[in-house]
């Protein structure tokens, strides 16, 4: 039984070095607690509950799992363009929607829905989640000298909703890249973008439809429930809500041959 304890413990620390490892979760202590518990949080609200502002146990939507939120409401989308993306993404229409389970961060993080609306509000409430000032619209703010959390906005228009232009692309299939002609054998991308496997291997996530296989969204990079706060009981090299650290770059590089 101890040999197989000492086995088993080998295989957890050698499998450790090579595997990607998700970090530890905590929602309550970080960013992603709107309730009035948060931490001194900015965004509170008059709510004591944290999971409720995503997640409802009954009559949610099937975007995300129980999910409690609406889709962002942007009219437009404009996704990352470049000369040098493969024949497969530029195929893709640059204002396609985006995938579900990016539009499950979008609701909050494109800027165009408030923070504090919910689809199924709590049973003991008496009237909707409003924020801590008795607010009745929070949306997520632009501040001074901040990195912008509203992904849907560009520096050039920080009151933009729904453009991603300069934007890590999403929405996609890694398969269809890994297909397209510059990925063959003898052609110019050869070998610099990593098997799904591989990727997967070493931290990241894809997703399921529906544009192909393997679809890399926002929660393949990211992870919206890791506690990077070293002070309480987190790991700060998970910061900002990362899915694996990104220490050296080992995030780029899970995919990213370079
Ligand atoms: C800010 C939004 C947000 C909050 C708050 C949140 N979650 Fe999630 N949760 C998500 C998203 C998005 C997913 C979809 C999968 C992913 O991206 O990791 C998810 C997935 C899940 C899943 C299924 C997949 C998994 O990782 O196990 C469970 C279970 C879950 N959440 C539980 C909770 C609980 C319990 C709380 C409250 C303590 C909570 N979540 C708070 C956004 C949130
Ligand atoms: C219920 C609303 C909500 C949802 C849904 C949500 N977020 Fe957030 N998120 C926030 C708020 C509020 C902040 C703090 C924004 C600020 O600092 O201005 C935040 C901050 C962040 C940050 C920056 C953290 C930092 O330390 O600066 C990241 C990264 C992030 N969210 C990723 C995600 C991802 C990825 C998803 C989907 C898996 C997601 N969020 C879903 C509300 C949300
Ligand atoms: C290819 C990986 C990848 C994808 C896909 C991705 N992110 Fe990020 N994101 C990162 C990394 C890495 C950082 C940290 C950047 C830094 O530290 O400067 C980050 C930072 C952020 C931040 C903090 C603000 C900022 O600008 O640094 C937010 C908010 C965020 N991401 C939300 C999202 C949302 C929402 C999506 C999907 C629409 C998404 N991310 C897709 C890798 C990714
Ligand atoms: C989940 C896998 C994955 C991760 C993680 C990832 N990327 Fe990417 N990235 C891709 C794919 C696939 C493309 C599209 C490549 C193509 O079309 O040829 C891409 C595109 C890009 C491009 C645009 C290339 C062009 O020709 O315009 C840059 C730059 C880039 N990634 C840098 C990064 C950086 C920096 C990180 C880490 C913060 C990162 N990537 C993390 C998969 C990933």
């Amino acid at each position: 039984m101890k040999l197989l304890v000492v086995v088993f413990s080998l295989m957890l620390v050698t499998s450790g070095l090579a595997w990607g490892v998700r970090g530890p979760s905590k929602v309550s202590v970080g960013f992603h607690n709107l309730s009035s518990t948060a931490p001194g949080g900015y965004y509170a609200t008059d709510e004591d509950s944290i999971c409720v502002f995503c997640h409802t146990p009954h009559g949610g939507t099937l975007d995300g799992p129980l999910w409690n939120r609406g889709d962002a409401t942007s009219a437009a989308w404009k996704h990352y363009n470049s000369a040098t993306l493969s024949t497969s993404l530029k195929g893709l229409s640059a204002s396609r929607p985006p995938n579900p389970v990016s539009m499950l961060c979008l609701s909050c993080h494109d800027g165009s829905l408030a923070l504090n609306h919910v689809i199924n509000e709590p049973n003991d409430r008496t009237a909707p989640i409003k924020d801590s000032f008795g607010g009745a619209d929070m949306k997520m703010v632009v501040m001074f000298g901040q990195n912008p959390s509203i992904i849907g906005s560009t520096a050039l228009d920080e009151a933009a909703t729904g453009d991603f232009t300069d934007d890590h692309p999403f929405s996609f299939s890694y398969d269809s890249v890994l297909a397209s002609t510059e990925y063959q054998s003898g052609n110019a991308k050869y070998n610099s973008l990593k098997l799904p496997g591989t990727a997967v291997g070493q931290g990241v996530r894809f997703f399921a439809g529906p544009t192909g296989t393997n679809n890399v969204e926002c929660s393949s990079c990211h992870d919206p429930h890791v506690n990077y706060n070293d002070l309480l009981g987190g790991n700060s090299a998970y910061a900002p809500f990362l899915i694996t650290p990104n220490t050296g770059s080992a995030l780029c590089l899970a995919c990213h041959t370079k």
